[in-house]
């Protein structure tokens, strides 16, 4: 999510670390910060870009042929300068830049604090360095292999200090870190875009594996302190393929980051052998949560639809009443909020204006507000009363794919948390956990479809107009698969309740009118599948999302996909990757800026 540059050699830090850092915005920036060693250590850090970074040091003359630095985009605690990386110990003699979240962070903290640690930010990247003091006896990577035994969760990290000069250390868990080997330098990167410009010879390291880098050498050991021999590997892209790690755009990318997702949203929250879920955001609210009689989920584009699968999941599983509103429309009509409601705000960005107006209107009427924010700090995440944050990292495809996956996740975590507080037994919370857990292995498979799903586009990709046809779970997925087909194919695609079809959409039906049938092996399947054998009748096509193992649509569909099954209130995870897919593929084959679709912005803060 943030970026990583360190640099040491015999060149002036300063501008080669800059350089690195503006070339990784593109993963997002909240906040920057460098830290340059000579004789002494200089660290700046500031709230905003990395041009402003730069602004600031052009002011003083910073002198130093090591160093590190960060951009971050941020997951706990706000933008600010202080919880910019990098972060130091008691003394601020060491200095650590970090990618990840460190689960067990509030734990260590504690420890820490008894110990006489100080604290200075709200991140958890802040125990790393304390932890790092602790242990320290003169070997800095002595220090950080003894610190790194302690820390659970996810870490690309690089430390250097002044006690132990002339080298940084490194070590990788989880999130992606190379070492960059030069004539005389070396350096280490979050991303390859980082050092392209400077080096092509890069080591991938892999996870538990730390090291050591000096101007002239470099060691990968393991955890244990074993020495790893390690492949140098050439770097054969452009920069702008660095950017997307390979891939021809960045929606693809984030679709093939959407296991990677799951994971972050669920990480440090399940607690698997109590059925039981925690977050650290809702903490402070617990006892008036407990208190909630009802819910009203609000947004807009994709995160309306996440919260339309949310009001199912929440219904069946918190039997609460659930009501979804439309941001734009709830801040104008007469919304009712009842007491001891709870309104729930689901977006990516945190800045849609119509998201947080209708936010604003709920706290006027005595509402208690929540967020499922992607983007920490953002106006929406300040606005609320508490908040769960998704961690998907930042998405940069307009269209949103990623950012859906996880908001689903969180929904599905919420359901446990809030049903358990209402009677769901820990056999049922455990059940769901369970599957959730597996879910990030299934997408992964799913993701393998890829060039089949490509294939079904090339015969597809040529019709002006599409049907989406769910029932229960999957109605918002048809929802969804309809508007991301519209937003990057400009195709006219719509989506229907599969039950609605024979109320007047079904007119429409001819041989040159296909319809996505999202119908896995579920309650509502036997259903959906006499839906599908009336639009047949039609002659209409059918392709249709159902479950492995199902073969009863083989010789009724025109077209299948399967997906791996799971439990109902799941199946949205997985059947909307197809869809995804689908989109992506029929898109490109239409030759659209896929990335960038006309008329459409990621971010929309205007009414
Ligand atoms: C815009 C984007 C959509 C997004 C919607 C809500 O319309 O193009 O992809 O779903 O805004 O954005 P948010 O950041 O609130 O999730």
């Amino acid at each position: 999510m943030c970026g990583i540059v360190g640099y040491i050699g015999k060149k002036e830090a300063m501008p080669i670390i800059l350089d690195g850092l503006k070339r990784l915005e593109y993963r997002g920036y909240d906040s920057a910060g460098v830290v340059v060693l000579d004789k002494t250590a200089s660290l700046i850090k500031v709230k905003g870009r990395v041009q402003d970074l730069s602004d600031k040091l052009s002011k003083d003359k910073i002198s130093g042929s090591y160093g590190i630095g960060h951009t971050r985009w941020a997951t706990h605690g706000e933008p600010s300068e202080i919880n910019a990386h990098p972060h130091f110990d008691c003394k601020k003699e060491i200095f650590v830049v970090h990618n990840g979240i460190i689960e067990n962070y509030i734990s260590l903290k504690e420890k820490l604090i008894q110990k006489g640690h100080k604290f200075i930010s709200e991140t958890d990247t802040e125990v790393i360095p304390h932890l790092i003091e602790e242990f320290f006896k003169g070997n800095l990577e002595e220090a950080v292999r003894l610190a790194l035994r302690e820390m659970v969760g996810a870490y690309a990290i690089a430390v250097v200090s002044l006690k132990d000069p002339d080298k940084i250390v490194f070590a990788k868990k989880s999130s992606p870190l190379i070492v960059g080997l030069g004539q005389d330098e070396n350096f280490i990167a979050s991303d390859a875009p980082a050092i392209i410009g400077n080096t092509k010879k890069v080591i991938y390291l892999e996870d538990n594996e730390m090291g050591v880098i000096t101007a002239n050498d470099f060691k990968v050991i393991d955890l244990e302190n074993n020495k790893i021999e390690k492949e140098i590997s050439t770097l054969e892209w452009s920069l702008e393929e660095a950017e997307k790690r390979g891939y021809p755009h960045f929606m693809f990318k984030e679709i093939m980051e959407e296991a990677e997702a799951v994971r972050n949203a669920l990480r440090g929250r399940v607690i698997p052998e109590e059925g039981a879920v925690k977050f650290g955001g809702l903490e402070h609210i617990e006892g008036k949560l407990r208190e909630i009689e009802r819910i009203t989920v609000i947004g807009m584009g994709t995160a309306y639809l996440a919260g339309h699968v949310g009001k199912y999941i929440l219904e069946e599983y918190t039997e609460m009443p659930v009501s979804l509103e439309n941001a734009s429309e709830f801040r104008y009509k007469k919304s009712v909020i009842e007491r001891n409601s709870a309104v729930i705000a689901v977006s990516q960005s945190g800045e849609t204006a119509d998201t947080l107006f209708a936010v604003k209107e709920a706290k006027r009427q005595g509402a208690l507000t929540l967020g499922i924010i992607n983007v920490v700090g953002s106006s929406i995440a300040r606005t609320v009363d508490a908040g769960i944050y998704n961690h998907a990292g930042p998405e940069i495809g307009v269209a949103s794919t990623k950012a859906f996956i996880s908001q689903l996740t969180v929904f599905a975590l919420l359901s446990v948390y809030l049903g358990r507080q209402r009677g769901m037994s820990s056999v049922m919370g455990k059940k769901i956990i369970e599957e959730l857990n597996d879910i990030p292995k299934k997408i992964e498979n799913l993701l393998k479809q890829s060039d089949q799903i490509k294939e079904l586009a090339k015969k597809y990709y040529k019709h002006e107009d599409f049907f989406y046809l769910g029932r229960k779970y999957n109605y918002p997925i048809a929802l969804e698969g309809a508007l991301k087909l519209k937003e990057i194919s400009y195709i006219h695609a719509e989506g229907y309740q599969a039950g609605e079809m024979k109320h007047g959409p079904i007119a429409m039906i001819d041989e040159n009118f296909p319809c996505v049938c999202i119908v896995p092996k579920d309650s509502v399947y036997e259903k959906n599948f006499s839906g599908i054998q009336e639009i047949k009748a039609r002659k209409g096509k059918v392709v249709a999302i159902t479950t492995e193992g199902n073969d009863e649509l083989n010789n009724i569909a025109d077209d299948i996909i399967f997906i791996p099954e799971t439990l109902e209130m799941l199946t949205p995870l997985l059947s909307i990757i197809p869809l995804q897919l689908f989109a992506y593929h029929v898109a490109v084959l239409r030759g659209n800026d896929v990335d960038k679709p006309r008329n459409l912005a990621k971010s929309v803060t205007v009414e």
